[in-house]
């Protein structure tokens, strides 16, 4: 990549920011398209998030991605929001405008879609009610982005009954039902479904694992992991031995940054093979 007068600037900004492997994904499609462009990790403390965000026109900036801390407290920061972010709750994509305002999106769900339609073309929103596990903000996503696709019913699974029934308040429609339910009813909520998300963080590298009994599950409902460190989590390896579709966490990862690229830099770009393969070697996970 080379720096020129003209380079177009987009970047990630969190606190720490060093974890995230969005420079990794944009710079890929960056070499890939041969745009002059450059995407940045911006390391930003939480009491200096607004400086940042109304710094981004005046320093030339097309936009930015936002990650932990800053999801929420940006969304009461930038001049727009669409209603998809707004019923989300968080913003993870920022576009500048060419009149200096800021506009925030969020692109978790369109991820969490676009992963699900190419890892499980065969699942349709009527296959029969989807089991989301947890009701933080990627479950918040997810909901959003099942309601949005047609499902009609929602059971939520959550450790704290409180912060689900707050989601359900939020998110539920009258096309969309939502029902919650504690850990112990995970087993029997799997009757009949036709989807299983895990949205929790059970099972990433460095939490405990996720060992659900699956066997109330149709065989023919895509079991779907958000986590994607490690790639190949117990739940899908215990769904993949029983024969369901499975969909891991490395295409949503990848699928929410396509419109961000998009907006910024002017060139649409595809999840390919090739991206997995350099991404997934970024990701071995630390035992
Ligand atoms: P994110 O924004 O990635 O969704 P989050 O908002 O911290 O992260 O949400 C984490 C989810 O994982 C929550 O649903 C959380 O359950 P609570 O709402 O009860 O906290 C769930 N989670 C995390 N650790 C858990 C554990 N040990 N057992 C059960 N659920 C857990």
């Amino acid at each position: 990549m080379k720096i020129t007068g003209t380079t177009r600037l987009a970047g990630i900004i969190g606190w720490p920011v060093s974890h995230s492997r969005s420079p990794l994904l944009h710079g890929f499609w960056l070499d890939e398209t041969g745009i002059d462009g450059a995407y940045l990790p911006l390391p930003v403390k939480p009491d200096h998030i607004e400086q940042a965000l109304r710094a981004l026109p005046v320093l030339g900036f097309q936009g930015c991605n936002l990650t932990v801390p800053h999801k929420q407290t940006a969304l009461a920061v930038v001049d727009r929001v669409d209603p998809l972010a707004r019923r989300i709750g968080a913003i993870n994509t920022i576009v500048v405008t060419p009149d200096g305002s800021l506009g925030g999106t969020n692109t978790d769900a369109f991820g969490f879609r676009e992963n699900l339609r190419e890892a499980a073309p065969q699942w349709k929103p009527n296959a029969g009610p989807a089991v989301i596990l947890g009701a933080g903000g990627a479950a918040r996503a997810v909901i959003v982005a099942l309601s949005d696709a047609g499902a009609a019913e929602i059971r939520m699974v959550n450790r704290t009954l409180k912060r689900a029934e707050a989601v359900a308040g939020d998110l539920a429609t009258p096309q969309t039902r939502i029902t919650i339910h504690s850990w112990e009813e995970v087993g029997a909520v799997q009757r009949q479904a036709g989807l299983l998300v895990n949205a929790t963080s059970l099972g990433m590298v460095g939490e405990p694992p996720l060992i659900l009994d699956l066997s109330l599950l149709p065989l023919s409902a895509p079991v779907v992991d958000i986590v994607y460190v490690p790639l190949e989590t117990e739940l899908l390896a215990a769904a993949r031995r029983r024969g369901h579709p499975v969909v891991d966490g490395l295409g949503m990862l990848l699928h929410q940054g396509r419109p961000g690229f998009e907006a910024w830099f002017g060139e649409s770009v595809q999840v390919t093979e090739r991206l997995r393969t350099a991404m997934l070697a970024t990701l071995a996970p630390v035992r």
